[in-house]
């Protein structure tokens, strides 16, 4: 076996926006959104060898491991390249699971860059975006290339943008996972007698390029907001905090459990930190920027 290594890291995601369209029926949800890319990241490295193993390093509990999307990830690489699976994985955990911030789907993309690294890059992009889908639909964001991007679809469907400068970013985790299958499932029962208020397709994304986070907060929603909160109203507590505290845009990220702030002032967000730390001494405040 050679020595080789490499290093994939597996930025997390936040939502700008989010909108659900309607329920297909094959049970998943049309949705507008967009993904904004952070500083905060798992590593993911990849050795060659002679059967697949993970090992995971940090304090984040990730679940049991037939679960785990590295694992998925690594089988459905080997399913395309037969062999080229095989290797000693390594996830190093920093971004909360179960939180709206991408993590696992970012994991499992990271894998299936580095695993093709490992392999001198046999399969090109199109290929890793559709191993990617059937795997969850935020991984194709995280291959896309772009920290900033729309989507539609079920979220796979991506339109790259222009990144915008890095702005200072809160992301508020409270300490308990929010299953996105279960606020999939809150959202029906709450649509289940028609289409969804304002389900317009919202083209928020649209005026980001002009003047970015500040045009995105003016008109930014996210339609999980309403029943999540309804069932974690501390949530809803900690984004109008944030928004207090001078918040350029604050929300729950996808499903949650994390509410994010991002600031246009460093400063602003050194103080918004401990104001909200104070008032929930329970929930961990993680500073990062966005990625640009
Ligand atoms: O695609 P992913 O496996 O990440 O989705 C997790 C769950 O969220 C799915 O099993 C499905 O119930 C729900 N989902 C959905 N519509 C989407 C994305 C996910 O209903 N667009």
């Amino acid at each position: 076996m050679s020595d080789r290594i490499v290093v994939e890291r597996a930025p997390a995601k936040i939502n700008l926006d989010l909108r659900i369209l309607s329920r297909e029926p094959d049970g998943y949800h049309r949705l507008e959104t967009v993904f904004q890319a952070l500083e905060l990241h798992d590593l993911i490295d990849a050795r060659p060898a002679e059967a697949l193993s993970l090992e995971i390093e940090g304090d984040v509990d990730v679940g049991p491991d037939r679960d785990n999307l590295v694992l998925r990830a690594a089988r459905a690489f080997d399913e395309a390249m037969p062999g080229a699976g095989r290797a000693r994985l390594r996830l190093v955990k920093h971004i909360p699971a179960g939180a709206g911030l991408g993590g696992a789907s970012s994991d499992a993309a990271a894998t299936l860059r580095a695993l093709n690294a490992l392999a001198d890059q046999p399969l090109d992009a199109q290929v890793l975006v559709e191993i990617g889908a059937r795997l969850g639909s935020d991984v194709p964001f995280f291959l896309c290339g772009s920290p900033l991007a729309s989507a539609e679809g079920r979220g796979e469907l991506l339109s790259p943008l222009p990144p915008l400068p890095s702005a200072a970013v809160l992301v508020v985790d409270p300490g308990f996972p929010v299953a996105t299958r279960d606020a999939f499932r809150w959202w029906d029962e709450r649509h289940a007698t028609g289409a969804p208020e304002g389900a317009a397709q919202s083209s928020a994304y649209r005026s980001l390029p002009r003047d970015g986070f500040e045009s995105i907060g003016r008109i930014a929603r996210n339609d999980f907001e309403g029943v999540v909160f309804e069932r974690h109203p501390m949530l809803e507590r900690i984004r109008d905090g944030l928004a207090g505290a001078g918040a350029t845009l604050a929300l729950l990220s996808g499903s949650g459990s994390c509410v994010y702030g991002v600031f246009s002032d460093d400063a602003l967000a050194d103080e918004a930190a401990r104001a909200v730390q104070q008032f929930q001494p329970d929930a961990r405040v993680i500073a990062t920027r966005t990625a640009s």
